[in-house]
């Protein structure tokens, strides 16, 4: 049993949540969902305030997820123009560039101020309230500008990951049937560049849909890009004359803000698509108390806009709270494995939200790059994306935290859009390696395979049993692959496709999916997509692909291939597999083990036995269970044999 960490009396005196609030406001808000979300909703600005607050169904045959549904708001206006009066000239973003040498501060005024020039430019060229347009940009305040631009103006955006390939954007763009789509024209990251624009130039020609009418592109780093005209056009053109003033477009609650595309078991990535009201009474709410911020906190959360974390816990979530918050273009180890501590004592970050594979990676390079620097504006450390192994919470409290910064280990997903499952740092004590105690309003429950509700001290899979304003309401343009993706698996529940444990204390301790999603340094990759890509290279006949122990990235990707019928395996096709994935996929998908497979172990009807291959791929030859029923049991032994981790 790990040791627990408890509250520390000084942090809990100033902090918002205290330990008899929290079991008082959870009991409320799980006993009276309706009055405490509608006392929640007052924290934002309404046009028109809800007086219907929730209205769900998690059954199947009548899935409906609805909360504040006649409230009309506009998410921009309660993330800037409600803090002009107040907190005009106070800092909304940071901004700090890869290059050390890099940054600037602006105002909450500047940034409504560029926001609303870039709505402007945005209904100049015909985006309308609806209208999808792909964000694939840099950590630049930029992307920011263009999501709460499209916010302002009722526009759908899609932000997509800068580090994903031109064949994965252009499944976006495809499935979105974008209008629009703003880019920059090279990204700049640990000195290299990366480039952009001729990514979407790519994407473009494979999109296999003319719908998209604009690419606007922002000078990042100067480097010369072909621009055709009339499709592409510059950004600081284009803003050039526009007003300053746009009257932010009233929303209906339930109207959609943004889709993001993630990777599920099967199929391609599908678009998790969030609404308005709800998801920004739950995004600021955990900002606030999770991080327990205070009017003068300044926040850095190192996750990129193209993940949920960036989108829930940089921009929406802080800047509805009127925070500083911190964007960072750059990666830990550039110029060297000092620059994250360097950051936070040059803009004095109190408020610090990172991943465990960073800390992982940070933590193999020793105490020193650590040390040199002061951190004594530190109050509090926290983790998102992977389960955190023990020994990487206590090096992050020890080395970083200096043992005096509370760590918030907060377990969510794309398809949460905020927190669920997290400590309160002045309410809950802690242990290294759980996410504690489920925020107000949320349900966890543990079921077992049968979907039996498991009472006490237990593990099996996690569900949740009913909804939250946060929760995402379908995915795009396919809601039947919602339903059954969410709520077939335990029919009244909502499935995460994780597992988890609970302790005697009623703590959570999340596992890792318990599907064939593969968690990469806390991003999620799909085993289908990665299987498909390798396929696609004609001398490779079959490829599954599991997870497997990695030191740095929690989960690395394993695959084993079949290559047609007289081909010969060696290092050079394998790099050429390797290289395949990364330029359909992005490098993050790029397999870490390729091993070659005469034969994959197959039932009778021909189903791939993943178990099999996953117990392999982790080395635990003994443990691969029965094997009989295979079709041609004998393939498992050449496997075994030739497992590439020993
Ligand atoms: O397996 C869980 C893991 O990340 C998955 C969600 O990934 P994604 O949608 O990309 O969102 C990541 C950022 C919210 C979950 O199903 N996960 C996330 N946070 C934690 C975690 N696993 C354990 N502990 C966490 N704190």
């Amino acid at each position: 049993m790990s040791e627990k960490h408890p509250v520390d009396p000084a942090f809990a005196a100033r902090a918002h949540i205290r330990k008899d609030d929290y079991e008082r406001m959870y009991a409320e808000s799980v006993g009276n969902p309706e009055g405490f979300w509608k006392e929640a909703s007052k924290r934002l600005d309404w046009i028109v305030p809800p007086s219907k607050i929730k209205d769900v169904s998690f059954a199947a045959d009548d899935l409906h997820i609805r909360w504040y549904e006649d409230g009309v708001l506009n998410v921009s206006a309660n993330c800037l123009d409600r803090h002009l009066e107040k907190r005009g000239d106070k800092t909304a973003i940071i901004f700090e560039g890869d290059d050390p040498g890099e940054s600037r501060h602006i105002s909450y005024r500047e940034l409504h101020g560029e926001v609303c020039k870039f709505a402007n430019t945005l209904k100049n060229l015909g985006v309308v309230k609806g209208d999808r347009v792909i964000v694939y940009l840099p950590m630049i305040p930029e992307a920011a500008v263009a999501m709460l631009a499209c916010a302002r103006i009722g526009a759908i955006h899609s932000v997509v990951f800068g580090g994903f390939s031109p064949d994965s954007l252009a499944g976006r763009i495809a499935d979105s049937a974008a209008k629009l789509v703003i880019t920059a024209d090279e990204g700049c990251r640990g000195g290299k560049k990366i480039p952009l624009k001729a990514n979407v130039d790519e994407s473009l020609t494979r999109a296999g849909t003319n719908s998209v009418e604009t690419v606007v592109v922002v000078r990042r780093t100067g480097g010369a890009i072909p621009m055709q005209s009339p499709r592409d056009r510059w950004y600081h053109t284009l803003m050039e004359g526009q007003s300053a003033e746009c009257a932010p477009e009233p929303m209906n609650a339930e109207d959609p803000l943004f889709t993001l595309y993630t990777s599920g078991s099967t199929g391609k990535p599908k678009g998790v698509l969030h609404t308005s009201g709800g998801y920004l009474v739950y995004t600021s709410m955990t900002h606030e108390l999770i991080f327990d911020v205070r009017e003068d906190d300044v926040y850095w959360c190192t996750a990129d806009v193209g993940w949920i974390t960036g989108h829930s816990y940089v921009v929406y979530g802080p800047l509805a709270n009127g925070a500083t918050v911190v964007m960072f273009d750059g990666v830990p180890n550039y110029p060297d494995f000092s620059r994250f501590w360097q950051v936070v004592d040059k803009h004095k970050v109190t408020l610090f939200y990172t991943a465990p594979t960073a800390i992982r990676a940070l933590m193999r390079e020793g105490e020193e790059p650590v040390k040199k620097t002061s951190r004594a504006s530190l109050r509090l450390l926290g983790t998102v994306g992977e389960p955190i192994n023990p020994e990487a919470w206590n090096w992050y409290w020890r080395v970083v935290g200096g043992e005096r910064c509370p760590i918030v280990d907060t377990w969510w997903q794309t398809e949460t859009g905020g927190i669920l499952i997290t400590p309160l740092p002045g309410a809950i004590d802690t242990k290294p390696g759980s996410a504690t105690l489920p925020f107000f309003g949320i349900t966890p429950a543990i079921v077992d395979t049968e979907g039996k509700v498991q009472e006490g001290p237990c593990s099996g899979n996690l569900v949740i049993t009913d909804s939250w304003p946060g929760q995402m309401r379908t995915v795009y343009g396919d809601h039947a692959r919602f339903i059954e993706t969410y709520f077939k698996t335990y029919p009244g529940s909502y499935f995460t496709g994780d597992g988890a444990r609970r302790d005697e204390d009623g703590y959570y301790w999340i596992t890792g999916r318990v599907d064939d999603v593969i968690n990469v340094s806390g991003h999620r990759i799909g085993t289908a997509e990665v299987e498909s890509a390798l396929v696609a290279h004609p001398k490779v006949a079959e490829a599954a692909v599991v997870g497997c122990v990695h030191e740095i990235k929690g989960q690395g990707i394993y695959a084993f291939v079949t290559l047609t019928a007289g081909v010969v395996g060696d290092d050079a096709l394998r790099k050429e597999l390797i290289a395949g994935v990364r330029k359909e996929i992005g490098p993050i998908a790029a397999p870490d083990y390729l091993q070659w497979a005469p034969g994959l172990p197959k039932t009778r009807s021909g189903k791939i036995m993943r178990r099999i291959l996953r117990k392999i791929a982790e080395n635990q030859p003994d443990q691969l269970g029965d094997i009989s029923t295979l079709a041609d049991p004998s393939v498992v032994k050449n496997l075994v044999d030739e497992r590439l981790i020993k």
